[in-house]
């Protein structure tokens, strides 16, 4: 009697590579980062973060440094804090913080994300934030890795491990952190800010059974991949928070499958990128559920339709009973309806698949693409 055994593929728990298997864990992911930070009342306590209530009161203005994939977390995050605290946010690449003289002091909050911790970039830009007398904060998925241990305090995303060097469950707990960051200075505010953060802290706890649901419906994006295992270039709209998630729909497509691929703010396709379109191309949209505010569900949808116009094949990721963009769209990939700030919980999670199923459609090594690594120690 003989057993094959290979500890590789154990470890990947039945699933063909690590990234699939991440993708997958993402509700629980969300779940483990939320679990644990609020009272029974509902009320967020984030005892872990060992920067008293006075101090983090008197910040006047949030710097979040990061690379790659946790940028994207960041740039998402930032719609949504200064939404919820109207305390101004800024987004910036690590690399480039550190290098232009930024304008940061004692009231100024940095708020670094790594999911390893040890990226050098993120790392270099945190220890200048402190330089200069900032307060920061890390948020990361490795227990004592170091970018926290040089920091003020450290806010966990309890992912857990993650192997694929393509980010996709980190990503998703960085934003879920992110959220409850900026929620918690929402809730120190008080008044009608604590009480939308108690409200918007509910609607996330909602967020993963709507992955769930989500990723058990994900055959037909899986043979879209399939069928396009030969293409050369993918283009990426999206608006509002749908914007950072076109750019890291794209930068999962370029790390795993090598395919050419940008992201584009929708509403800078006449300032340049609808150049690009011509018949065929495929173009994915993320389309803003229907409530988001100043009629930008309307503006995407007509986007749609100008490059649809234009030849384009268009890939529309819509919330469910969003008909409106169904004349327009070669393929309408549906996602649970959620509150405008939580989408991107939901839209990144086709795209990821997407690059997944493509890169293994094209016989690559989805887990570990060529000359990348999972964590830059150098600069
Ligand atoms: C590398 C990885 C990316 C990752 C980035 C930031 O470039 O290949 O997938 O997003 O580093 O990593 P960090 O560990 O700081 O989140």
């Amino acid at each position: 009697f003989h057993v094959d055994w290979d500890a590789a593929a154990a470890e990947k728990g039945g699933h063909s590579s690590f990234m699939e298997k991440e993708i997958l864990e993402q509700p629980t992911a969300i779940a483990s980062t939320l679990l644990g930070r609020t009272d029974a009342e509902g009320a967020l306590v984030l005892d872990e973060l060992r920067i008293s209530e006075e101090q983090l009161r008197a910040v006047t203005k949030i710097v979040i440094v990061a690379c790659g994939t946790a940028f994207y977390s960041g740039m998402t995050a930032k719609y949504a804090i200064e939404h919820w605290t109207r305390i101004p946010c800024e987004v910036e690449l690590a690399h480039e913080f550190r290098y232009r003289d930024p304008v940061v002091d004692q009231h100024t909050l940095v708020v670094s994300i790594s999911q390893s911790g040890e990226t050098m970039d993120t790392l270099m830009a945190v220890k200048h934030a402190r330089e200069l007398g900032a307060l920061t904060i890390s948020i990361c998925n490795t227990h004592g890795a170091t970018i926290p241990r040089e920091s003020d305090a450290v806010l966990y995303t309890h992912a857990g491990p993650e192997i694929a060097v393509a980010s996709t469950k980190a990503f998703t707990a960085q934003i879920t952190a992110c959220y409850v960051l900026g929620l918690y200075l929402a809730q120190l505010r008080g008044g009608s800010y604590a009480e939308e953060a108690q409200q918007v802290m509910r609607e996330l706890h909602e967020i993963p059974s709507k992955v769930e649901t989500l990723l058990a419906g994900m055959d037909r994006v899986r043979e879209i991949a399939r069928f396009m295992a030969d293409t050369r270039s993918v283009l990426f709209l999206g608006r509002h928070v749908g914007y950072p998630i076109a750019l890291e729909g794209a930068l999962k497509l370029k790390e795993i499958a090598y395919i050419h691929a940008e992201g584009f703010a929708a509403g800078e396709l006449k300032h340049g990128p609808i150049a690009l379109i011509e018949p065929g191309q495929p173009v994915f949209i993320v389309v803003p559920g229907p409530d988001t505010p100043h009629g930008l569900h309307g503006k995407v949808v007509s986007n749609i339709q100008e490059i649809r116009a234009r030849g384009a094949r268009t890939l529309v990721i819509a919330e469910e009973g969003d008909e409106d963009v169904v004349p327009f769209a070669d393929e309408v990939i549906r996602v649970p309806q959620a509150p405008p700030l939580l989408e991107p919980l939901l839209t990144i999670v086709p795209l990821q698949v997407f690059a997944a199923e493509l890169a293994s459609a094209k016989g690559l090594d989805v887990d570990q693409p060529r000359n990348l690594a999972k964590s830059v120690t150098v600069e």
